[in-house]
């Protein structure tokens, strides 16, 4: 049996990489006070076609969907904000003043083809931030976007924005954007011909040579309101002056339809066609569409498979034993394992042979292991209540009365 296609096995080697990746972001994260939020990993489907836009590819084509036994329509999270948003609202967390801040980390799933880069399960890091409408909470929200990728060691990227405007420029920018299209709708290729009538802002982004040429002078910003246009500006000065390099990308839309105002990726060039190591961007709408009172909000998520692919490599010392406790004969293991225990107790990382086995062969183990020391238990020493203390390194071994152990930090 093998791992369905688009899935993956991360293996303790890999693990190791994971966790540090994830203990680094969780640092920062609390840096700027934000608190972790779990949400199932399957909702009703109507939290994803209610959020992310009926039209949206996610839905029509990647949504794992399944009735479960009561008949109702079930999806697995295809990614988190939907979840967070429907949690918020639900807990009455609309209700109360203030600003929240939320991070999560976890497996999502899309049906997609699965190529490099691109899985059926992969993992994203995400925020949420609800009660913020202010632009400088955008550059908070980039600057630690721009943080993480620092600490994780990942060069060269490029974070491009734009600016979707609100639900009224959104509309007049689709009616727009269809209209020009639609002039050449010959020239589109058959994806973007059928995208012209439900989700014509997605042909700004379609990579075929064809439809670039075709929607090359649309600049989505030229459609938007006064107000939107100074949040945008102020977001943009502000990001100058604490000197975050980023593009303005007039066909940046995002794939789902609740992004209002700032809209935003991260990608990086070593990646090959799926590029994108993270996106957000503003819903001010969002929470109340969904039922919540008014909240704006404002989030991003990253891949991690990505963000590893993306990563400068070494630093990860991974975590070993340092003591490995043999023994002469299977009787002394009772007597190895307790003091096995003891170590642990102190938070001393200690490995014992539990086997019927020579003693060469633990210590070639233990050399495997690459603890500094080893302990030896045999019979004669466990009578005379001492122990053989061996400098892997050396090879050189000397006994010493059980109390030393006590004390000794390894
Ligand atoms: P998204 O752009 O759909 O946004 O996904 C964010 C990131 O997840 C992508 O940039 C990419 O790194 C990773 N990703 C997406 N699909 C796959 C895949 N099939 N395989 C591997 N990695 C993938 C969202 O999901 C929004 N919820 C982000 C957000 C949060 N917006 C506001 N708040």
């Amino acid at each position: 049996m093998k791992a369905l296609g688009g899935t993956s096995d991360i293996l303790p080697k890999e693990a190791a990489l994971w966790q540090q990746l994830e203990q680094e972001a969780r640092r920062t994260l609390d840096l700027y006070g934000y608190q972790e939020i779990r949400t199932p990993l399957i909702e009703e489907a109507a939290v994803f076609t209610h959020s992310l836009g009926e039209a949206a590819e996610i839905v029509t084509k990647q949504m794992y969907l399944f009735q479960d036994r009561g008949g109702r329509s079930v999806a697995l999270r295809p990614e988190g904000t939907a979840s967070v948003v429907r949690a918020f609202i639900e807990h009455g967390l609309d209700k109360t003043a203030g600003i929240s801040r939320f991070y999560y980390l976890g497996p999502m799933f899309r049906a997609e083809r699965p190529q490099k880069g691109r899985q059926r399960q992969f993992h994203q890091l995400g925020v949420e931030v609800f009660g913020s409408a202010s632009p400088y909470q955008d550059v908070e929200v980039l600057c630690l976007l721009v943080r993480l990728l620092e600490i994780w060691r990942v060069q060269d990227w490029v974070l491009k924005l734009n600016s979707l405007g609100c639900r009224e420029d959104r509309r007049k920018i689709l009616e727009e954007v269809r209209a020009k299209l639609k002039l050449h709708r010959s020239r589109l290729c058959e994806d973007c011909q059928n995208r012209l009538e439900k989700n014509p802002l997605r042909i700004l982004d379609c990579k075929e040579p064809g439809c670039q040429q075709v929607s090359r002078g649309i600049d989505v910003f030229e459609s938007v309101c006064q107000n939107c246009r100074g949040h945008f500006q102020t977001v943009l000065d502000a990001l100058k002056s604490l000197r975050v390099p980023f593009e303005r990308d007039p066909h940046l839309v995002r794939g789902l339809d609740y992004y209002t105002r700032t809209a935003f990726e991260v990608v990086h060039g070593g990646l090959g066609a799926q590029d994108a190591l993270g996106g957000g961007g503003r819903y001010d709408e969002l929470v109340q569409a969904m039922g919540g009172n008014t909240a704006p909000a404002i989030g991003f998520a990253v891949g991690i498979e990505r963000i590893l692919m993306a990563q400068e490599k070494g630093g990860l010392e991974s975590p070993s034993l340092k003591v490995f406790i043999a023994t002469v004969t299977p009787r002394e293991i009772p007597v190895a394992l307790a003091w096995a225990e003891k170590l642990r107790a102190r938070g001393i990382p200690a490995g014992v042979n539990l086997e019927d086995r020579p003693l060469k062969r633990q210590m070639e183990q233990a050399a495997k292991l690459g603890v500094k020391q080893a302990l030896i238990f045999g019979p004669d020493e466990v009578n005379a209540g001492v122990v053989i203390i061996k400098e892997m390194k050396s090879g050189q071994q000397e006994k010493q009365p059980l109390s030393s152990l006590e004390a000794n930090e390894f």
